[in-house]
């Protein structure tokens, strides 16, 4: 007979005759907070002193195992039992111990598995370390004992790009001691210690298990090592990762321990960790909408078709294709669908090229894909997303044409850049299915997507774009209806101002290089380049717009990588950027034109001058009720822009600055300039 005794209201411990389980019931994700952890720590306590008991099984209720400890303690000094007190008295209890995975058991979580001798996991868990994503480095045994179980060479991918591990991997190198399926796992763990028992087996906790940890090869180690955290950005906890594997690898035991702790303190309380967890955090919020009730049941989507095949509408494809689902795609005639099928196939094969894809995998995903020319073809399709040309008559003419053949209930969705979702939405007689999907370039790569929520589109319909958005991989932000919603809106803002740094006497490596010295992968000038100044060209002269020095590079024909020149120069073949002394003298002779005397541009001005005006729009976008959240900002320029994320996003970063210190650059600029950009949002 089974009896469970409660230890608090997060931990109870169930005995089956000589094997006392220890549960961990803290819903959602079981996070390691104060109570579980003291929780556990009388938990083990207990079972130690118990001698009716003779081994420990470690499980957890609900969805999954510890999915690491509670971040949301992590701005408070941290309680009394910390969690190395309470995996040090696991694992020196003197019984043999299994801890129980399901789910994921990341960060404390799998750190607190490392504490028992043995590990038993479901076959679509997934183990991990991901502190480094949070800023920090785990801090209670992680860069030490799982070194010392897999060896140094396999624990490094872990700690220092934080990606988890399927438990076949685990199994592989021997994270895992068994596999057992979901419904029987505890019972196959009480079946797995008892064997122990029965074998007379001694526990042997991983810290005395140094086999694996002495066959580092150190040339491999710092190969590997130094490959990996040049392709972590500018996070130093990646580094900090190494150094502690480094120490784990060289050091006795404790030392390593402490030294970890220390770091892990350190780190925790820096400014990239804290930039870090706001934009976890953020990333959570955003998947409740304003006003929606969360539990409204979203409709289902099995297929979807994309009206268009031009860059966005094959991006847009693939995401769906990538993720599994079948796509339609719509274009006017063979020419163009032809054209749409090149470009799929050179963007999948560029990805088996570099080895992200195998051939087998790129057929598979080319073969959900499949085109037409008739708008019948999507008349089963659950959602439509039109990506056709940036004009209101060609997007009114579409919607019209898909009200008449879509299904009752289809999601009407268009992934326009700036214009009215509410004008698109009137050439239907069912605007509450109709909503902006505005996907980044490339869409298969870039995680944003605003959903732009149309004054008619109903509940049901944003909180379906918000899960399916979640299930393709993206990272979905609900913005309202303005010229550009949150992301372009802000970036008209930056942009003219970029310009006029130019004029004024910056060059575009100038500006491009204070860009990249902030953080971000690129500046303005080189990432038009990328994208194709004719684009924006197109789009001014539609709306009957001009933007000097920009406009007069596109009437030159330089429309930057495509034709080899745009605001850099770039070789046949090549896509590095050169500076262009012809392009220096055309701004020289422009900027004397038009009466503007040049000066030195220092980067602090640069940084203030495209920065601000963005904040500042920011702010008036909150008051507009445009976004709901100013996180939800932050979460479009990083996925969306490359705003650094270890900077937490253009709002937390004007947070960390001080609001005051933006205002009154603000004024500053404004006086100077007289330019309405810099008019502090009131
Ligand atoms: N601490 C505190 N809260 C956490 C948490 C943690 N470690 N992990 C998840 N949560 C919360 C989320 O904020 C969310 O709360 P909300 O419903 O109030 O918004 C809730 O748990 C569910 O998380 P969510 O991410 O929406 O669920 P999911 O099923 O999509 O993913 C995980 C689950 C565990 C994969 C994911 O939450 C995750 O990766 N968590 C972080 C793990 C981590 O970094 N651990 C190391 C910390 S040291």
């Amino acid at each position: 007979m089974r009896t469970t005794t409660g230890i608090n209201s997060r931990v109870a411990i169930e005995r089956e005759a000589n094997v006392g389980i220890v549960w961990i019931d803290n819903p959602p994700v079981n996070a390691l907070n104060t109570e579980v952890r003291a929780g556990l720590w009388s938990a083990v306590e207990s079972l130690r002193q118990d001698v009716g008991i003779e081994a420990i099984v470690l499980a957890c209720r609900g969805r999954t195992f510890v999915a690491g400890a509670d971040i949301g303690e992590f701005a408070l000094p941290a309680k009394e039992p910390t969690l190395p007190v309470v995996i040090a008295a696991l694992e020196a209890i003197g019984k043999p111990t299994i801890a129980v995975i399901h789910g994921t058991a990341f960060g404390g979580g799998l750190e607190l598995t490392l504490g028992c001798d043995y590990r038993i996991a479901t076959p679509d868990a997934r183990l991990g370390l991901p502190e480094v994503r949070l800023g920090f480095i785990p801090g209670a045994g992680g860069t030490v004992r799982l070194p010392y179980l897999i060896g140094g060479l396999a624990a490094l991918p872990m700690v220092v790009t934080g990606q988890p591990i399927s438990s076949d991997e685990a199994l592989a190198l021997g994270l895992v001691d068994a596999i057992a399926a979901a419904d029987t796992l505890v019972e196959d763990a009480i079946a797995f210690i008892r064997r122990v028992l029965v074998g007379g087996g001694k526990p042997c906790p991983v810290r005395e298990r140094r086999e694996q940890i002495g066959k580092t090869d150190p040339t491999l180690f710092e190969q590997e090592a130094a490959l990996l955290t040049s392709r972590s950005g500018s996070l130093v906890a990646a580094s900090a990762g190494v150094e502690a594997l480094r120490n784990a690898i060289a050091l006795p035991f404790d030392e390593a321990l402490n030294i970890e702790r220390e770091t892990f303190e350190t780190l925790k309380a820096s400014e990239q960790s804290k930039a870090l967890r706001h934009v976890f955090f953020a990333e959570r919020a955003a998947a409740k909408v304003e006003g929606v009730d969360h539990d409204v049941p979203v409709r289902p989507v099995e297929s979807v078709g994309i009206v268009g095949g031009g860059t966005m509408g094959t991006g847009i494809a693939m995401a769906f294709a990538n993720a599994g689902l079948p796509v339609v795609l719509l274009d006017l005639n063979a020419a163009a669908l032809a054209q749409a099928r090149a470009r799929l196939d050179q963007n999948y094969q560029a990805s088996v090229t570099r080895g992200s894809l195998t051939e087998a995998q790129k057929r598979e995903r080319l073969d959900r894909i499949s085109l037409s020319v008739t708008y019948d073809a999507l008349s089963t399709c659950d959602l439509v997303i039109e990506a056709a040309f940036e004009d209101m008559d060609v997007k009114k003419e579409i919607f019209s044409k898909l009200d008449r053949i879509a299904k009752p209930g289809a999601i009407l969705a268009t992934n326009t850049s700036y214009l009215d979702v509410n004008e698109i939405a009137s050439a239907t007689e069912r605007p509450g299915d109709v909503a902006g999907a505005h996907f980044f370039s490339p869409a298969n790569v870039m995680k944003l997507m605003e959903i732009v929520r149309g004054a008619r589109t109903a509940p049901d319909v944003l909180m379906t774009l918000v899960e399916l958005g979640r299930k393709i991989g993206k990272v979905p932000v609900v913005v309202g209806v303005c010229r550009g919603f949150v992301g372009n809106r802000m970036l008209a803002a930056r942009g003219a101002e970029s310009m006029n740094l130019l004029l004024e006497g910056a060059s575009p490596q100038e500006v491009d290089k204070a860009f990249t010295s902030f953080g971000w992968p690129m500046g303005p000038f080189e990432m038009q380049d990328l994208a194709g100044l004719d684009i924006s060209w197109r789009n001014r002269k539609a709306l009957g717009q001009t933007l000097p020095l920009a406009d007069d590079l596109c009437e030159l024909g330089r429309f930057g990588q495509k034709t080899g020149r745009g605001y850099y120069l770039y070789e046949a073949g090549s896509r590095v950027p050169k500076p262009d002394p012809e392009l220096a003298t055309l701004i020289e002779t422009k900027s004397k034109d038009m009466g503007i005397a040049r000066r030195r541009i220092d980067p602090e001005e640069i940084i203030e001058r495209t920065l601000y005006p963005m904040i500042n729009e920011g702010v008036r976008i909150l008051k507009e009720g445009i976004a709901s959240r100013s996180s939800d900002i932050d979460l479009i320029w990083i996925h969306g822009y490359g705003f650094p994320v270890a900077k937490g996003g253009p709002m937390f970063w004007a947070e960390t600055e001080g609001m005051s210190k933006i205002v009154v650059g603000l004024r500053h600029w404004h006086k100077k300039t007289g330019r309405d950009i810099f008019r502090p949002a009131s």
